[in-house]
């Protein structure tokens, strides 16, 4: 018998060396651990095996069904992850230089990857909520505790419209509105497009796009914002990715962080992407000021929350390699077409 299943064991292998597609792994699964397969033909052959030999020859079986099972397994997860490499190492290839090969619409990689943030997002039970571009000082600045003539307003250099309001500059703007019409607990991410009235360069650009996301509830801390942002930066980068986290002040948050990575144009070494420091803000957060729970009516004997404000056009320059910020706004349409899904 024993040499039956050696036999079997090594056709199972051979087999497996030669299958390398999905449907392959399951149908060698099917045809030595199925109802009828070769394995559980083994196992049904237990009651014909003299007493003293049963309990030998039920582990050698059952040992022969885990090493089936496992390799199995194994390739399967070698398969997966062989595929995303080639997928990461094709969307890496980022090259203006390559003639247009566009002949149908493509999505922005702005798109692609606010659209793949929002998928991480709602798995984890956030919703994802739309909000106005042009806005009035209340919601930008005074709702999220920055009052007339504070400093911080220094670092957003806005556009007003001739009737008092003004073009967002940051996400945050829309906090207020959305814990007035949800209340807590509250889960929820905002994309957005921002304006600031920047002098551009490689890395900054006047009109751009950020995510903003807050959650709040009982017992909020700090550990769920970390959690939550590594959870989504390992999704979409798909790998284990350099960050670091420091102090930061935004007067809507306390204790407020910066969340840095390392730029990945450069791998870390400095290059005009990266203000040649190695390193991208991508995504400040804290917790959020009491005050700004209380003008969002939320109770703040009884809940606290965290944001954070992702920069998504950042986040796409990363993922795609994307070395000018100014190619994402440019119409020119060789800077989209490797892009097209
Ligand atoms: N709104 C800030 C900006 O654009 C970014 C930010 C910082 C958002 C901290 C947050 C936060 O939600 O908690 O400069």
């Amino acid at each position: 018998m024993s040499i039956t299943m050696e036999e079997l064991r090594k056709q199972f292998h051979e087999q497996l060396q030669q299958a390398n597609a999905a449907d392959a792994f399951e149908e060698l699964r099917v045809r030595y651990l199925g109802k009828k397969g070769e394995v559980t033909g083994l196992l049904k052959q237990m009651g014909a095996i003299a007493p003293e030999m049963r309990k030998d020859y039920g582990a050698k079986v059952n040992a022969l069904k885990e090493e089936v099972e496992s390799s199995i397994k194994k390739r399967i997860e070698e398969a997966h992850a062989k595929e995303l490499e080639m997928k990461i190492a094709a969307t890496e290839r980022y090259d203006l230089s390559l003639p247009s090969t566009l002949s149908e619409g493509s999505y922005h990689p702005i798109t692609l990857v606010q659209r793949e943030v929002e998928q991480i997002f709602a798995s984890m039970g956030f919703t994802i909520e739309d909000y106005d571009e042009i806005v009035d000082d209340y919601h930008c600045f005074e709702a999220l505790n920055i009052p007339k003539h504070h400093p911080a307003r220094d670092m957003q250099d806005t556009y007003y419209l001739s009737n008092g309001q003004l073009l967002k500059t940051h996400t945050s703007a829309a906090q207020n509105a959305i814990m007035k019409k949800y209340g807590a607990p509250l889960r929820a991410i905002f994309p957005g497009r921002c304006f600031r009235n920047e002098s551009t360069d490689a890395c900054h650009e006047n009109t751009f796009f950020q995510m903003e996301g807050i959650m709040i509830d009982e017992n909020i801390s700090i550990s769920n914002l970390i959690y939550f942002m590594k959870t989504m930066l390992s999704e979409v980068f798909q790998r284990d990715v350099k960050v670091r986290l420091r102090p930061g002040f935004f007067p809507f948050v306390e204790p407020g962080f910066e969340l840095d990575i390392s730029c990945a144009i450069c791998g870390g070494k400095g290059c005009p992407s990266c203000k040649n420091s190695g390193w991208l803000e991508l995504c400040p957060c804290g917790m959020i000021h009491p005050n700004v729970l209380k003008a969002g009516g939320i109770d703040t004997d009884k809940y606290t929350g965290f944001a954070f404000g992702l920069g998504l056009t950042r986040l796409a320059m990363m993922k795609y390699g994307i070395k000018d910020i100014r190619d994402l706004n440019s119409g020119n349409l060789k800077s989209l077409d490797q892009f097209v899904k």
